[in-house]
């Protein structure tokens, strides 16, 4: 698979918006990998998680969205070059109404997105994608919307979408209550971490679209697994030593918390009924060279997501190290370097 970079995608996407640009905007947003994961919903309309997480937004797999605002009867939307149908449709046409009904317009949209990286295979995709739309979508309706708004908006594509505003290391709050009380008070703000600044080294074993969503995993989770309550009351606590690592610059500290709470996470989900296990032998070998790297001296720590492929987080120092001990297996399709990543902006912005 050959992956294009957000600058190259600009052309054509701009090429879209035509002359004349007005009520057209163009995205790019990155995805971010929680090192405290977002793992259930208390409320599935609002999209409010049970408990708030921790990422770190990376410098790879940009997400390039261009929304124009059209006059036909319907949304239509292109998605990885083409057009979006069934589920991953809805879910666009369904945020564009929340932007609408926002912004107090009722014309449709010609929606034309990309991402750089594998769609739906546990890269976040879904973060790096509502992230680019909401500020192509809010930019192109001419909705007034500052950061935290964008953040909010984001959250209802994809929870983790609103982490992906964001530059850096950023903390989802939870919020409280449900409907309208809950959607205010849950969004992403940027934390400074920017001095810790490790090195994300993702080792793509499996870049296919998964078989079951994250959606739908984490609600069968929530839903049936014994160990789920376990795991979130773990996961309060893993933010508060999260944050207090991140803040001394611990990166020992912050891996070890990011490790055992992504082990929870898939542990939850094992004992869901029926079960998820998104790992496989492969993500199991790889998780083998991490204990390795660390009993030769090398704090490299694991975190896998929504997917077979996993991520191994260590000081740009090791990077090298670490990416040369988990090719030696040979079993793994692609091995990328990530660093910390710029947030969600326009083309003709700064990043946020
Ligand atoms: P991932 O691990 O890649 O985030 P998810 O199952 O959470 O996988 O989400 C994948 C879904 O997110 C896709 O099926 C699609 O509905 C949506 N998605 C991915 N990329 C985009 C995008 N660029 N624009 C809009 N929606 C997207
Ligand atoms: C394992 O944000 O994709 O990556 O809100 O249903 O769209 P929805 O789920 P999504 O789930 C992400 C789950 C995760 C953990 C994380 O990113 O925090």
């Amino acid at each position: 698979m050959t992956f294009t970079s957000g600058a190259e995608l600009a052309d054509p996407l701009a090429e879209l918006l035509g002359d004349n640009a007005i009520d057209a905007a163009i995205a790019v947003a990155h995805p971010n990998i929680a090192l405290v994961k977002y793992w259930g919903k208390r409320d599935e309309s609002y999209l409010l998680p049970v408990t708030g997480s921790l990422s770190m937004t990376l410098d790879i797999y940009p997400t390039t969205t261009a929304v124009r605002v059209s006059a036909e009867p319907a949304d239509t939307v292109e998605l990885n070059g083409r057009p979006a149908v069934g589920e991953a449709y809805t879910r666009v046409a369904r945020f564009l109404d929340l932007v609408r009904e926002r912004a107090g317009r009722d014309e449709h949209a010609v929606v034309v997105s990309s991402n750089a990286g594998p769609t739906g295979a546990g890269l976040a995709s879904s973060a790096s994608g509502f992230a680019a739309l909401a500020v192509a979508a809010a930019a192109a309706y001419g909705l007034d919307a500052d950061a935290r708004a964008l953040s909010r908006l984001a959250r209802r594509g994809s929870g983790s979408a609103c982490r992906s505003l964001f530059g850096g290391f950023a903390v989802w709050h939870a919020g409280e209550g449900d409907g309208e009380a809950g959607d205010v008070s849950s969004y992403a703000e940027p934390i400074d971490g920017d001095a810790l600044d490790p090195a994300l080294v993702v080792a793509v074993v499996d870049d296919e679209a998964k078989a079951i969503s994250s959606r739908e995993a984490m609600r069968r989770t929530c839903d049936t697994s014994p160990f789920y309550l376990p795991w979130a009351d773990a996961s309060r606590i893993d933010l508060d030593e999260m944050r207090k690592a991140v803040a001394r610059r611990d990166l020992p500290a912050v891996g070890e918390i990011a490790e055992r709470n992504a082990l929870g996470m898939h542990a939850s989900m094992l004992l869901a009924r029926p079960s998820v296990r998104y790992l496989s032998p492969r993500s199991v070998a790889l998780l083998d060279r991490v204990l390795a790297l660390r009993a030769n001296g090398i704090a490299a720590f694991a975190t896998m997501d929504a997917g077979p492929n996993v991520k191994v987080l260590c000081a740009r120092a090791d990077e090298q190290r670490v990416i040369a001990a988990l090719r030696e297996g040979g079993d793994v399709a692609d091995i990328q370097l990530a660093h910390l990543g710029p947030g969600a902006a326009l083309v003709t912005d700064g990043p946020r």
